[in-house]
């Protein structure tokens, strides 16, 4: 057998091991897995009308509560004769206490919680303990991977009871960035992205609205930014905006909104020609313009009223400024201010910066702005790696924050990278210094948006992202030293996404591959 031929060996008994963690064996199969997790070995069974009940009376719980219910049951019919089960292992609830009631959805909110689900002898009630109402969305998160369905007792069913589970995250800030310009993605595709981060933990979306493809979002400030969009349906209203930050929220999950500036801003003269250099060179927004800074300035106003999460996304990447150097009137306009291209790069970035800053906003920016100025930067920057690595190392070293992206590793459009090594890219890797560690916020993973939209973009994502969510989440010495001994584990969670209806790709393959053959989700 050559090396490939026992590589593949290895790999279907790891999946194997995970197809027996379905059943009965002593397998935690929780994904991201938790900060500390014990459990025994008996069953408990959920009654019928399992309820659900809180110190607090919250909307939010109580959705998510009937979300998660509908989750477990996944449409199974259950026709059980409850009164010949043992009452004593029948679960009649979940109580949720939380302990500080009105937080809103914000970076940093305490997500942390405590699940106890009971043993046989002490049944009736699990029970969920949270600071936040997003501490306790994650604990139902967590409860309802240890819940299903068994065709045996035909009734929802917890294996390994009784649990106690004490968890919080690693990092306040776990991405994944959607792209909607070089592909529109439907509203509904949005929300189901949304749903499924939500089962993996995930608590950022950063929407990349706009590029140089397409403007899609309604601005009211300047309504004609908008002709920017592929075709008049191919957008979204400042109402399906602030819809899905709504839905987003009540989830957990936060909207990082991007506008990236000046480059990849092409599509913004469609409306506005004035914002390019000239007809023939387009980009990126002219520098010399005080119109550019105007509109910069409204877009971020209406931002204001509807992405209420505390950063905003200002781009800053792969500036390409011969535009400014080849128009005559924006040459003699760097002339007239004693100004380099780099120069104009730096003012552009800066004075951007300074009207987010002036809406309230914190700024994230793509890391040529660091990588060019970055002692100019305003304090509130988070830089955003993505360019490889040793970046986030100079920034915390510098005293800004950092969100780790490096495309080798992070970026679900690079269809050769597979989840392994989503799984091993850690994010303060050559950062010792506790304090600077403390700098890396977090990171994301990119699904940017040329190759997909509606048709393929779960496949894409999943289970890839779910490999970085766990990177994000669990303890640095809960991790596996060897992806491969998550495998099972792995396989197991994307085979709960394609049961709750996402359309997560085989792990055994590369990005966004098909099954290879006939066999059983938990082996593919
Ligand atoms: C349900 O189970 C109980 C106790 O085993 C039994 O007495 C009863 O007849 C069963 N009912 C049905 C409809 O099977
Ligand atoms: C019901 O379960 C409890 C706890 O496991 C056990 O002590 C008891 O004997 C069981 N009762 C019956 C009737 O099986
Ligand atoms: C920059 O843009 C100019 C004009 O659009 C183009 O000719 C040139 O190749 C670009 N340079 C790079 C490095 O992409
Ligand atoms: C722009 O000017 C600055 C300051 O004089 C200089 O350090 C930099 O090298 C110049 N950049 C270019 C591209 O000419
Ligand atoms: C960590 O440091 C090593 C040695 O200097 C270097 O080769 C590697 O690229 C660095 N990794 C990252 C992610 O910065």
């Amino acid at each position: 057998m050559g090396k490939m031929g026992s590589e593949m060996l290895i790999y279907v008994l790891l999946l194997m091991a995970g197809v027996l963690a379905s059943g009965q064996s002593s397998q935690v199969n929780i994904w991201p897995m938790p900060a500390s997790v014990s459990y025994g070995h008996t069953h408990l069974y959920l009654t019928n009308d399992f309820g659900f009940s809180s110190n607090y009376g919250s909307e939010i719980l109580k959705d998510a509560f009937d979300r998660m219910l509908a989750l477990i049951k996944l449409d199974h019919v259950i026709d059980a004769n409850f009164s010949a089960f043992n009452s004593s292992s029948l679960l009649q609830g979940l109580h949720i206490v939380i302990s500080s009631p009105n937080g809103q959805l914000q970076y940093g909110v305490d997500e942390s919680y405590k699940l106890i689900v009971p043993s046989p002898e002490k049944p009736a009630y699990a029970h969920l303990e949270a600071k936040t109402v997003y501490g306790a969305l994650q604990g139902l998160q967590t409860f309802s991977q240890l819940c299903y369905f068994s065709v045996t007792s035909r009734v929802l069913q917890i294996d390994m009871s009784p649990w106690t589970i004490i968890d919080q995250p690693r990092f306040s800030y776990r991405g994944l960035l959607i792209d909607t310009s070089r592909h529109y993605l439907p509203v509904p595709v949005i929300k189901k992205v949304i749903d499924s981060m939500s089962y993996a933990k995930l608590n950022v979306m950063h929407w990349h609205i706009v590029d140089t493809q397409s403007f899609p979002l309604e601005i009211p400030s300047y309504p004609k930014l908008w002709d920017g969009a592929y075709s008049p349906s191919e957008r979204y209203t400042v109402a399906d905006a602030a819809d899905i930050v709504s839905y987003a929220q009540k989830r957990g999950i936060n909207v990082l909104a991007e506008i990236d500036v000046p480059g990849h801003a092409l599509s913004w003269g469609t409306g506005y020609p004035s914002l390019w250099p000239s007809k023939d060179c387009q980009q990126p927004l002219d520098v010399s313009n005080e119109f550019t800074f105007k509109v910069i300035d409204g877009i971020l106003s209406d931002f204001s009223k509807i992405f209420n999460f505390k950063f905003v996304h200002l781009g800053g990447d792969e500036v390409n400024t011969s535009c400014w150097t080849t128009t005559p009137r924006i040459r003699n306009w760097l002339k007239k201010r004693g100004m380099n291209e780099s120069q104009a790069y730096q003012y552009f970035v800066l004075r951007a910066q300074n009207i987010a800053l002036s809406h309230g906003y914190e700024i994230i920016n793509w890391e040529e702005t660091f990588n060019d100025f970055g002692n100019k930067l305003s304090r509130k920057t988070v830089v955003h790696n993505w360019l490889g690595g040793g970046v986030a190392q100079r920034v915390v070293a510098s005293g800004l924050r950092c969100i780790v992206s490096n495309q080798d590793k992070w970026y679900l459009d690079h269809l050769d990278t597979p989840w392994q090594e989503f799984y091993a890219n850690e994010p303060v890797t050559n950062i010792t210094n506790l304090k600077q560690q403390k700098l890396v916020i977090g990171g994301e993973v990119c699904m940017w948006g040329e190759t997909v939209d509606g048709s393929d973009i779960e496949q894409t994502i999943w289970p890839r992202a779910a490999a970085a969510a766990e990177r994000l989440w669990t303890p640095f010495d809960k991790l596996a030293k060897n992806p491969r001994d998550v495998t099972g584990r792995l396989a197991h969670f994307r085979c709960l996404l394609n049961q709750r209806g996402v359309a997560a790709a085989p792990v055994a393959g590369l990005g966004r591959a098909a099954p290879e053959g006939p066999g059983s989700c938990y082996r593919q």
